[in-house]
């Protein structure tokens, strides 16, 4: 019987290899969804999968299945959300749910097979979409807020008006942006807010109170 006992450690150390066919993408995510990542496809009988976390604040996770032994093993994985998809004897894949800003990170797959490894990076990106409102202020005004996006929105609007744009950073990496603006022709009956935003574009209108 092989190995019964081999500490997380060795079973690291299969995966140490010289060469590893490597390939990295990018992946954005809306936050409160559910994300899943894959691992390579492998062409020979898999020996060993490994999961490799980095999260954007340095903490990290690793997770790793050898097939041999049917057996799972992992390392400073404290988040529940993050698990694999299924049971790792049918799927490698990855699985987050719901998707928070924090997990934003590197995610690499290494699987170890007897004709080499293969390794998939994903650098994964989390989007929030930003809640849009457009109300009447004072004197005039009218009021366009993108609040708590990421990144953040762009406002723009019609017709054009005299505007002031300020932007507050959020402390979770998220951004509000509000533009207050005014229309000097005092013939403007409706103004129109477009939002656009990387999680889909937005457009809202309001009628003007004459004078
Ligand atoms: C993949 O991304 C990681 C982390 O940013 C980097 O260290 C590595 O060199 C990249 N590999 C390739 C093949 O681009
Ligand atoms: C792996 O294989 C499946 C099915 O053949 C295919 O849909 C998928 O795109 C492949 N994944 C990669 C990373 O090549
Ligand atoms: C994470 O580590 C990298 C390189 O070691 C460093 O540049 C970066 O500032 C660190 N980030 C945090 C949030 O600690
Ligand atoms: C692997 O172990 C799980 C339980 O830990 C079991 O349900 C599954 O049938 C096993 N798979 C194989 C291929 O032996
Ligand atoms: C509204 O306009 C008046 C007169 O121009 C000014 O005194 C007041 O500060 C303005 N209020 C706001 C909220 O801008
Ligand atoms: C970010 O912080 C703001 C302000 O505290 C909060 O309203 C918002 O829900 C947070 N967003 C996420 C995705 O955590
Ligand atoms: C959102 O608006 C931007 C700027 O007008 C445009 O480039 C982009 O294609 C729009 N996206 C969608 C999903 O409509």
């Amino acid at each position: 019987m092989p190995c019964a006992g081999r500490t997380f450690e060795l079973w690291l150390l299969l995966g140490l290899t010289i060469f590893c066919v490597f390939a990295n993408t990018s992946l954005s995510v809306f936050v409160d969804t559910r994300a899943v990542l894959h691992c390579p496809n492998a062409t020979s009988n898999v020996l060993v999968v490994t999961w490799s976390v980095i999260f954007r604040d340095n903490t990290s996770c690793i997770r790793a299945y050898r097939t041999d032994s049917n057996k799972t093993r992992e390392k400073t994985c404290t988040d529940e959300r993050i698990s694999w998809d299924s049971r790792p004897d049918q799927n490698f894949a990855l699985r987050i749910n719901p998707v928070a800003i924090t997990h934003e990170g590197y995610y690499k797959c290494e699987v170890v097979t007897p004709d080499g490894n293969f390794c998939h990076g994903h650098h994964l990106q989390v989007l929030v979409p930003p809640k849009v409102t457009l109300s009447l202020g004072e004197n005039g005004t009218t009021v366009c807020w993108a609040v708590a996006g990421k990144p953040a929105a762009q406002i723009s609007w019609t017709p054009m008006g005299d505007c002031h744009t300020v932007e507050e950073q959020l402390g979770n990496d998220t951004v509000t942006v509000q533009s207050t603006c005014h229309w000097e022709d005092h013939q403007v009956s409706e103004v129109s807010c477009f939002v656009s935003h990387v999680t889909g574009n937005k457009s809202l209108s309001i009628e003007m109170n004459p004078g």
